[in-house]
């Protein structure tokens, strides 16, 4: 009498079932079509001045500044997890700044000691690449130097290129494997190239912020480097949140400048440009998962309204199937340590 019962007498005339290839797990495992290595994740790193530091940030939870000596243990560490890449910022204490920057330049600064002691500790299996910006190093926080303009206080992009590559320089010197430019200006990636050629660092690669957008989601990361602009933003240097194709052109010119790799930050809501960009460059991809992307999961995981695991995996699962080769991720060691992915 169930008319719901009575219509399952006739089957439908259903060849196609896609439900078949999702039974059982083995068999969803096995055409799974995308799969996370801890190779894929470069674990971003915060080195600070001092010793026996090991200070966490309040906005991004889990995540620590650590000094060189604590940075060591924590290689150690992700190395034990199959980590190989490591990205480095420094983190200064404000009598290190000046309007230049000079100090990013510093062969005993944070960046250039610790590119030496995991270089001396770790020889070649740890790959180490260096975020190159004036931003953390400049008192006004500004990723480039200013100058005074009829139309006001602007950012130099010239003059900035050259601070940049005496970064460059020291952390090539202290044995970096790749420097990533990621102030923005325009032409840094051929600059930079021919000063690493021009010191006969020509094996030194170059992991370019290609496409990075002037975001909201950096808040995090600011209070962890201490690189907040004193005044005004990063719109004249950081991309429109509105393009799509300007992205593809700066990609186009920093692959024709010699870059190695292109970087596309943030990441989870320009998975877009990530798509877009994929079939236009042979180089790999790389996709930064920032600083607000992960307080954002932290944050609704701490408040019971996410299961983490789930949502940390299928988080990094997106970034990989829209077409990045290679995530940075502050979620790294804890996804590999908690077996999340
Ligand atoms: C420095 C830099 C920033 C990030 C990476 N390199 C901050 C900024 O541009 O203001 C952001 C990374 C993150 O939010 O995790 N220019
Ligand atoms: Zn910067």
């Amino acid at each position: 009498d169930n008319p719901e019962v009575q219509s399952l007498e006739a089957p439908p005339d259903l060849v196609r079932r896609p439900r078949r290839l999702r039974t059982s797990a083995a068999l969803r495992e096995s055409v799974a079509e995308t799969h996370l290595r801890p190779t894929d994740f470069l674990a971003p790193f915060f080195i600070t001045t001092g010793r026996d530091l090991a200070e966490p940030i309040a906005t991004l939870p889990g995540i620590h500044r650590y000094s060189v000596d604590r940075f060591l243990l924590e290689v150690e560490r992700a190395l034990e997890l199959g980590l190989r890449s490591l990205l480095l910022f420094g983190v200064l204490p404000d009598t290190w700044k000046d309007p230049f920057g000079q100090s990013a330049a510093d062969p005993n600064g944070p960046v250039p000691t610790a590119i030496r002691e995991a270089r001396k500790a770790f020889g070649e299996d740890v790959v180490i690449y260096t975020d190159v910006c004036l931003c953390a190093h400049t008192t006004h926080g500004h990723c480039g130097v200013l100058k005074e303009t009829p139309r006001g206080v602007q950012i130099d992009n010239d003059r900035s290129l050259p601070q940049l590559a005496a970064m460059a320089l020291a952390h090539a010197e202290a044995g970096a494997d790749f420097v990533a430019p990621s102030d923005m200006m325009d032409g840094r990636v051929g600059y930079l190239r021919r000063a690493l050629d021009q010191a006969g660092h020509t094996g030194v690669g170059i992991l370019s912020y290609a496409v990075k957008y002037a975001s909201a989601f950096y808040g995090p990361f600011r209070d962890a480097a201490k690189s907040a602009p004193s005044f005004g933003d990063r719109a004249s240097y950081q991309m429109d949140i509105r393009n799509a194709r300007e992205a593809l052109r700066e990609a186009a010119l920093d692959e024709a400048e010699g870059a190695d790799m292109l970087m596309v930050k943030p990441a989870l809501a320009y998975l877009d440009i990530l798509a877009r960009l994929r079939p236009q460059t042979q180089l790999p991809l790389v996709a930064y998962n920032v600083s607000g992307e992960y307080a954002m999961l932290k944050a609704a995981a701490q408040a019971g309204v996410l299961d983490e695991a789930r949502a940390v995996r299928e988080t990094l699962v997106a970034i990989k199937r829209a077409g990045a080769d290679l995530i940075i991720s502050y979620h790294a060691q804890e996804a590999l340590a908690q077996g999340w992915i």
